[in-house]
């Protein structure tokens, strides 16, 4: 197809001559990189819309083109017979060398190759390109990704000798009930080819390939990647090839490796770099995959195209399930009722079915990769089953998943995106009983699949809440084959002056804002709160402690848990080390105490944690993978001393504190709003026809509410004052009683009750006590959970002790402002400022959510971007009784009911203190 690709001028710059003068003009650009990240037009977002007129199959007139020109060198190697092979060009090239058009290319992120065969040279190589942003092809790209055209993977040239291996494909098995391997090889070679792996003694002639017993080996699996090498050798070439024996299969409707039940603890993962954009390094690479093991990661969905080649090698070494996706992508043809959807097309089915053997022929070889992904949300349609059908032909030892094919007549695993809690449970338990007696066939076909949600739990800003209660659907159900995560990275694009840009911030015409931004990792890869959690919900040792043993929970499939040591540790100070014996794959066992834990006198917390045996590829040994604790914390003694404070320390209007000692301050504040995560701003997908909870609480006038002093009252004991707190022009209110007693010159007790009055017509953000101090932040220490932050339904993985964090960890540096950096299960906190440290003791027994800030809310709330967001020289402390959860409301279940804050009365006892 060349319709849609603007044909290059005949100006002479691809032609064979080295003297074609304008071209010393050009200025370069390395390559691979996009032309927009350097320095050569813009970047633009969109989520689902195309950037251009749906004119099918035309590209916009506006259509940047990159030519390219280098002069090359080819050793008398290549010159005998090579091909050029370029590994991604977005979005479409016309490839000249030495005057000869080689041809055009089309698919992203797909590999090209072209034989140079008798145009290749030993010196003076003339290699035009020219590039389009857009093309024919971009109806089928349209992932929710930035637009960045350019060279942007490896260019190379590759050797094909007449006598060398052409192709080979081998496709390993392993089974369970005698542990023995087969290799089923396909070769295509100039010469006879001869097959050695020396690790099973094999060495044997493979021309005519086949199926080879290998007897028994050890099989691969995520958790115990296990490779062998084999070497195919030609005459004139030697290929390595690293085998991994697995098997992977669908048994009444459970998804079983090498026969065992396996769960996807998976993410989903774009090739980004804040600096590069889908410019993959091997640096970046391997810190993404390390940190996924390291998180208790298992799996891995390429979304949505094939990654760097690279890539594979990689998750092949460390051990990691990889649902590798096919480029293709039309979801903005979902704008116009799916109207013209080329996947339903047959003038676009050649386009479909190249892609997809492009995508499997690439990367067939990869023990790592278990199932094919035909794309992403292109709708459905017969160009989809033909790529299917294909697939199902050239490689039945792995499955097949598309999302879009609801109904699941021509996949193999049941996939859904974001579905919420009630409909995965559904989907479980759908299997348990038999099919309904008027089952069409199609409802029987997709009953006998097992299920995985290829996306769920989004995690864009503060989030996402809910990865328990999806956790425990997995665990409960054997048709739930787990999930992969929305998403790891988020795509933030470095700006010059520091800080990240998002959709918008190049002038797009249409965009998609931040919704670009919703990664467990930050652009450069900071860890956020939420991949914290989900590596507790992943992990492999799930620890309980209880009363006087310690329940362990061994979740491998295969591993037992000799791999891991078990350490209890008790506050304050003593530790030691709990034996756990023998706990094979799936197994559970209550361990007693210790004795020397069992005759601790009154342990406040008592932890355990699991941590590698051993160093890994991916860790060194000590790296904790689960941890479980219990808390059986004291109330602190209550002063005995008091008497009424002196009023010169409150405003007398509002009879707020104003000093404490030699501390300048103001408050509290009752406070029942947050600044608005995003997860605020989305409806979620069980409520899309109430408003988002930060609309909901702007019309009530949460952002809003002021304070009267109802009556006050002095007396030798105590300073009494009684508040009503209200949003203007509504008659809904918290009110306060706040009973101030003095301890000495630097410190107070204050008994709060809060009390809802009136009828509010929205759940509350939060309940609380805010304070802001005549100083700049320098840090928090407090005993608690920690030492990241933590909301209700966002708190695993963090755990109780004493924590201390600098200024700069008080809050999640979130690309878009919003709430953030809350530290729950507080008993005791010290805020240190530039002006000295206020220090809170919860003197009943509730504890209390600290969240400290150098931002208002108000500012939080109405700033675009992290670098943009001033301080205002003070320390903004909210002491909260009670907290809502955060949900995952930009994609998926809002808050759950349980985590909501339903107007309720609150009370706490707190004293303060200046240090
Ligand atoms: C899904 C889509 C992803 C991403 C996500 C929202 O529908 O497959 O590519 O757009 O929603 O961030």
């Amino acid at each position: 197809m060349s319709r849609g690709l603007t044909v290059a001028p005949a100006d002479g710059w691809t032609d064979d001559d080295l003297s074609w003068a304008p071209v010393d003009a050009w200025s370069d650009i390395p390559v691979p990189a996009h032309w927009v990240l350097e320095g050569h037009g813009k970047p633009a977002y969109t989520n689902t819309r195309f950037p251009f007129a749906i004119d099918v199959p035309n590209p916009p007139d506006e259509n940047p083109i990159g030519d390219y020109r280098l002069i090359f060198d080819a050793t008398p190697e290549l010159t005998a017979g090579a091909v050029l092979r370029f590994d991604g060009i977005e979005s479409a090239a016309e490839v000249h060398l030495n005057g000869r058009l080689l041809g055009e290319t089309r698919g992203s992120r797909l590999t090209h190759e072209f034989d140079v065969s008798g145009t290749l040279r030993e010196s003076g190589n003339v290699l035009a390109v020219r590039v389009a942003q857009f093309s024919d092809a971009s109806y089928l790209e349209d992932q929710d990704m930035w637009w960045m055209p350019g060279i942007f993977r490896d260019v190379e040239l590759v050797a094909t000798p007449a006598d060398g291996i052409w192709d080979a494909f081998a496709v390993t098995d392993y089974e369970a009930l005698d542990g023995t391997g087969t290799l089923d090889l396909f070769v295509e070679a100039g010469s006879p080819v001869q097959l050695r792996i020396p690790e099973l003694g094999i060495d044997l002639d493979a021309s005519d390939g086949g199926v080879i017993g290998v007897g028994e080996v050890e099989p691969w699996s995520a958790e115990n990647p296990r490779l062998y090498e084999a070497v195919l050798v030609s005459a004139g070439e030697t290929v390595t090839l690293r085998l991994g024996f697995r098997r992977i299969e669908v048994r009444d409707s459970v998804l079983l490796v090498n026969g065992e039940p396996i769960q996807f603890r998976g993410v989903n993962r774009h090739e980004h770099d804040p600096e590069k954009g889908r410019v993959a390094s091997p640096e970046r690479m391997k810190q993404d995959l390390l940190l996924m093991k390291q998180h208790n990661v298992n799996a891995v969905r390429t979304s949505h195209y094939p990654p760097h080649p690279g890539f594979l090698d990689l998750t092949d070494e460390l051990g990691l399930y990889v649902v590798l996706e096919c480029d293709l992508e039309t979801h903005g043809f979902e704008e116009i009722g799916w109207k013209g959807n080329p996947s339903a097309d047959p003038e676009w089915r050649g386009a479909y079915l190249d892609r997809m053997q492009r995508t499997v022929h690439r990367d067939k070889n990869h023990a790592s990769v278990v199932i094919w992904s035909l794309g992403n949300e292109a709708g459905t349609g017969t160009n989809l089953e033909a790529m299917a059908a294909w697939t199902r032909g050239f490689d039945p030892s792995r499955l097949i998943h598309y999302e879009g094919d609801w109904a699941s007549t021509y996949v193999d695993v049941y996939s859904r995106m974001y579905a919420g809690f009630e409909e995965v449970r559904r989907i479980g338990e759908e299997v348990l009983t038999p099919a309904p007696f008027d089952a069409t066939a199609a409802q029987i076909h997709r009953r006998s699949l097992p299920f995985m949600q290829c996306e769920y739990a989004h995690a864009m800003g503060n989030g996402p809440g809910g990865l328990q209660e999806y956790q425990e659907l997995f665990d409960t159900y054997p048709r739930l084959a787990g999930g992969f995560i929305w998403e790891w990275i988020e795509h933030g694009l470095s700006l010059p002056g520091g800080g990240y840009a998002y959709g918008g911030d190049f002038g797009e015409d249409v965009h998609d804002s931040n919704f670009v931004i919703d990664g467990l990792v930050g652009p450069n890869r900071e860890v956020r709160p939420g991949l914290v959690a989900l590596a507790h919900w992943y992990t492999p040792a799930r620890i309980t402690v209880l009363d006087d043993a310690v329940r362990i929970e061994n979740r491998y499939a295969f591993a037992d848990l000799s791999g891991l040591t078990f350490t209890w540790s008790a506050s304050p100070d003593v530790s030691g080390e709990l034996k756990v014996g023998d706990v094979a794959a799936g197994e559970v066992v209550v361990v007693p105490f210790p004795d020397d834990l069992a005759n601790l006198d009154l342990p406040e917390i008592v932890t355990v944690t699991a941590a590698l045996a051993a160093d890994t590829a991916w860790a060194p040994a000590g790296h904790v993978v689960g941890r479980g604790e219990r808390v059986w914390l004291e109330l602190p003694d209550a002063p005995e001393e008091t008497s009424a404070p002196s009023v010169g320390s409150f405003d007398p209007v509002s009879l707020k504190l104003l000093s404490l000692g030699s501390l300048s301050l103001e408050g509290p504040e009752v406070g029942v709003w947050r600044a608005p995560t995003d997860n605020d701003r989305y409806p979620g997908w069980d409520e899309r026809d109430l408003p988002p909870y930060a609309e909901r609480w702007h019309v009530a006038g949460l952002d809003r509410t002021r304070t009267r002093v109802v009556s006050s009252s002095l007396d030798e004991d105590a300073l009494r004052v009684s508040t009503r707190t209200a949003p203007a022009g509504r008659d809904f209110s918290v009110d306060g009683e706040f009973v101030w007693r003095r301890v000495s010159d630097s410190a107070l007790t204050v008994d709060v009750t809060l009390t809802p009055g009136g009828t509010w017509p929205v759940e509350w953000a939060r309940l609380g006590l805010d304070f802001v101090i005549d100083a700049a932040p320098e840090g928090l220490a407090w005993l608690g959970q920690g030492p990241g932050p933590s909301y209700p339904d966002l708190a695993a993985g963090t755990f109780a002790g004493r924590h201390q964090v600098g200024a700069d960890e008080l809050y999640t540096p979130h690309v878009k402002p919003q709430e953030s950096g809350a530290r729950a299960g507080v008993r005791e906190a010290t805020v240190s400022t530039a002006a000295g440290a206020l220090k809170v003791t919860v003197l009943s027994v509730d504890d209390v959510a600290v969240t400290v800030s150098p931002w208002s809310r108000q500012a939080l709330a109405t700033t675009g971007h992290h670098h943009e967001l001033e301080a205002d020289g003070r320390t903004h402390v909210s002491i909260d009784l009670f907290q809502s959860g955060v949900g995952t409301a930009t994609c998926g279940p809002g808050v759950l009911p349980r985590y909501r804050l339903a107007a309720k009365p609150g009370r706490v006892t707190l004293l303060l203190e200046a240090v």
